[in-house]
């Protein structure tokens, strides 16, 4: 590894907490974490997701050690984890440790990684703000943990093991988005990937007159997760009420809007909360595939109106948006020069993206900075964003 890789605050850091260390004794992994431009609660759904990666990033410096422990500090919290790969990963304390632990015994099990590592945590991404700070923090661990024991894993399969450790460790029941992203974007390109078989299409996106711009409510409403676990089960329950029609379908996806039409006759048009859910994810993948279609003739009218429609659908038939959120997507919505803005992620809180002509972004930072504590009582943080490359590992060179 060249000189300089590692930035000498993270130098001196590792040196604080693990002792002295030759800067080409590690290795530094990054891994972005994402903003999704459409395609809401629909990966659980095996339907079409669209996002990008931020450039915002998970940094993982790492000492491959011989033994089996793995020792892990994150700046963040500003505390030490450790745990050991010599049997099955504990479900150990603290909190955050529990995704790199995940990781580890999908690793581990999967007989890839006996050796542990000595590694510093680093983020500039809000934590619970949203942007996927957890998968990527699995992915820069487990590129880490691989790269230590001098091993490497297929793109897609690399994604799955940090989405099982979500589930399985961190005990979210979160869908393959976020990790998919933040290893195999590219820069400059948003991707449209079918969850049902996860192929997925790079669509350009790089346009010098047009801003991504995350505004973050600074709100994190705790039910987040437990409504998160309810919304799938009503999409489930409505696959389970239209099999009575269409007995072959076994997820939302396959669902047309014709069809969700016919299933009204039946149970589902009883339940008609659930029936709201399903159209919210029917709507969605089609909105999805048109916002593709639209992207790809850099038709940002279209994109914007769909972006609105999105958030309208989120609000009012999935109902995981906020208040904080509905604010600031009117706030957006009543400046010149913003083609589209909705909510972004599991809802309940942290973000939305807007997509504007550049020279708009200033007019949207002033008009939120003045509006949102007015309306909501405390500040928004907003950035502008780039469509960034996926992971990355930095080796030693020898
Ligand atoms: C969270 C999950 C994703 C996805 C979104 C909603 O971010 O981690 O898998 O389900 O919510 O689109």
């Amino acid at each position: 590894m060249g000189d300089g890789l590692v930035s000498t605050t993270f130098l001196s850091e590792f040196q604080q907490h693990f002792g002295a260390v030759a800067p080409r004794d590690l290795l530094q992994t990054r891994a972005p974490g994402r903003v999704n431009l459409i395609g809401e609660h629909t990966d659980y759904n095996d339907g079409f997701v669209l996002p990008i990666a931020i450039e915002r990033h998970s940094t993982i410096v790492a000492r491959p050690r011989l033994d089996a422990s793995v020792r892990l500090y994150s700046l963040a919290r500003e505390e030490l984890a450790e745990f050991s790969l010599e049997q099955q990963v504990a479900k150990g304390a603290p909190g955050w440790s529990l995704y790199a632990r995940g990781v580890a015994e999908a690793l581990r099990a999967a007989g890839l990684v006996r050796h542990g590592v000595d590694a510093l945590v680093a983020s500039d991404i809000p934590l619970g703000g949203g942007l996927s700070s957890s998968a990527s923090f699995e992915v820069a661990f487990a590129l880490a943990l691989l790269a230590a024991n001098g091993q490497t894993l297929p793109p897609v399969q690399l994604a799955q093991a940090c989405r099982w450790a979500e589930n399985e460790y961190a005990g979210a029941p979160c869908g393959i988005m976020d990790q998919f992203i933040s290893v195999l974007a590219e820069a400059g390109r948003a991707m449209l990937l079918d969850c049902r078989d996860l192929s997925y299409r790079q669509v350009p996106l790089r346009d010098p007159d047009i801003g991504i711009m995350v505004i973050n409510s600074q709100v994190h409403h705790n039910l987040a997760q437990g409504q998160y676990a309810l919304r799938r089960a009503q999409c489930r329950q409505a696959v389970d009420s239209l099999r009575a029609d269409f007995p072959q379908i076994t997820s939302l996806r396959e669902v047309s809007g014709k069809m969700l039409a016919q299933g009204c006759s039946g149970e589902l048009g009883r339940d008609k909360v659930v029936l709201r859910r399903a159209g919210h994810v029917v709507g969605e993948n089609q909105r999805t595939l048109d916002f593709a279609a639209a992207l790809e003739r850099q038709d940002w009218h279209s994109c914007g109106e769909l972006m609105y429609q999105s958030h309208q659908s989120l609000r009012d038939d999935y109902e995981v948006s906020c208040p904080e959120l509905d604010v600031l997507v009117e706030i957006a919505r009543s400046v010149p020069g913003v083609y589209g803005a909705r909510m972004t992620g599991g809802g309940f809180g942290g973000c939305i993206v807007a997509l504007t002509r550049r020279e708009a972004g200033p007019r949207l930072a002033a008009a939120v900075q003045i509006e949102y504590p007015r309306r909501c009582g405390h500040k928004a943080l907003l950035f502008l964003t780039e469509a960034a490359a996926g992971a990355s590992v930095q080796r030693p060179s020898g």
